[in-house]
C-alpha cells in the first residue's frame, strides 16, 4: 500500500516538474522587462523591488519545485548512475529557489539596490538552471538528441529513412552482404537486437542516433559501430562484451535483459564473416 503510493507520487513527478521550468522563465522575463523599463514609470529614489506577479509566481515555483525535487528523488531512487546528473541539477534547483525567495523577501524591505541586484540575478540563473535540469530529464525519457534530431537532418546530414526497407525488398549488395550473410542477420541477429535493444535504438528511442531495429542502420558507416569483418574493431562488439559490472555494458544492466554468451558469440561471428 504504502509502497504503491510513493510509486504514485514518484510518477507525478513527470507531471509537476513542468511548473517550476514555466513558472521561473516566466518570472524571469517578467522581472527582466520590469526592470528594464525606464526608471521615470518608478518612483525614482526607490530601489527595484520585486513584482506581485513576479512574487506569485516565484511562489509556486517554491512549493512545486520542492515537490518536484522530492518526487523526482523517489522516481529515481533505485535509477543507475545515468539519472545522477540531472538529479544533481535537479537538487541545485531546490537550493538555488530557495536561496531566490530569500532575496526576493530581502529585496521586498531593502533600501539599498544590492539585494534586488541578487534577486534578478538568482532569478536569472534559477531560470536557466531549471530549464536545463527539464532538457537532462528530457534526455532520460526520450532519448538522447530526441528534440534536436530532425534539425541534424534538416542541416547537414543525410535524413536516415523513418521506416526501415521492407525485408522482402532488401538487397544484400546494397550493403556489401552476401545472401547467406544477410540471412544469418535476419535469422539471428536482428531477433537479438529486436528482444535486448530496440527498446533504446529504435525509430522512437534512438540513443546517441543508434538505431539497432533494421539493418540499413546497424551497417550505417556514418554511425561507426561496426567494422566489416573485424570484431575486434567494432564498438558493438566491445560494448556488448564488456565485463558484467561495467558502466558502459551493452544493453546498460539495470535496464534491459543482458545477453547470453551465445548471443554474444553469434553477434561477434557475424561482423567476422562480414569480411569474406
Ligand atoms: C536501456 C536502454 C538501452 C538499451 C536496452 C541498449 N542501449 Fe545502447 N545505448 C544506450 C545509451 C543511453 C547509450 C549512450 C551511452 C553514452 O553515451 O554513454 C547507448 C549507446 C550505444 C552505442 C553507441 C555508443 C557510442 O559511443 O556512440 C551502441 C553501439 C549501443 N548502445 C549498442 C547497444 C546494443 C548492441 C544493445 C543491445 C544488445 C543496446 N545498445 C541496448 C542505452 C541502451
Amino acid at each position: 500500500m504504502l509502497e504503491h503510493l510513493t510509486e504514485f507520487i514518484g510518477r507525478t513527478h513527470l507531471v509537476v516538474l513542468h511548473f517550476p521550468i514555466a513558472l521561473l522563465i516566466v518570472a524571469a522575463l517578467i522581472e527582466l522587462s520590469r526592470a528594464l523599463t525606464p526608471r521615470i514609470q518608478r518612483r525614482a529614489a526607490e530601489p527595484f523591488r520585486p513584482g506581485i506577479t513576479a512574487i506569485t509566481l516565484v511562489a509556486i515555483a517554491l512549493l512545486s519545485t520542492a515537490y518536484a525535487v522530492v518526487s523526482g528523488l523517489i522516481l529515481g531512487f533505485d535509477e543507475p548512475a545515468k539519472v545522477d546528473l540531472h538529479r544533481i541539477f535537479g537538487i541545485a534547483t531546490g537550493v538555488l529557489v530557495l536561496a531566490l525567495c530569500v532575496s526576493m523577501l530581502a529585496a521586498l524591505r531593502a533600501t539599498s539596490r544590492t539585494p534586488a541586484l541578487i534577486y534578478l540575478a538568482l532569478l536569472g540563473i534559477s531560470a536557466v538552471v531549471v530549464g536545463y535540469t527539464g532538457h537532462l530529464g528530457g534526455n532520460l525519457t526520450h532519448g538522447t538528441g530526441f528534440i534536436t534530431r530532425p534539425l541534424a537532418h534538416i542541416f547537414n546530414r543525410e535524413p536516415a529513412a523513418a521506416d526501415p526497407i521492407p525485408i522482402a525488398t532488401l538487397n544484400p549488395a546494397d550493403f556489401a552482404l552476401s545472401q547467406a550473410q544477410l540471412d544469418t542477420y535476419l535469422d539471428t541477429i536482428q531477433p537479438i537486437f529486436d528482444n535486448h535493444c530496440i527498446e533504446c535504438h529504435g525509430a522512437e528511442k534512438a540513443e546517441n542516433d543508434v538505431r539497432l531495429d533494421a539493418i540499413e542502420y546497424v551497417l550505417d558507416p556514418t554511425l561507426e559501430i561496426l567494422v566489416h569483418g573485424d570484431a575486434d574493431a567494432s564498438e558493438i562488439v566491445y560494448l556488448i562484451e564488456l565485463p558484467t559490472g561495467d558502466p558502459d555494458i551493452m544493453p546498460p544492466e539495470d535496464d534491459a535483459d543482458p545477453l547470453n554468451p551465445d548471443q554474444i558469440e553469434a553477434i561477434r561471428a557475424w561482423v567476422e564473416s562480414l569480411g569474406s
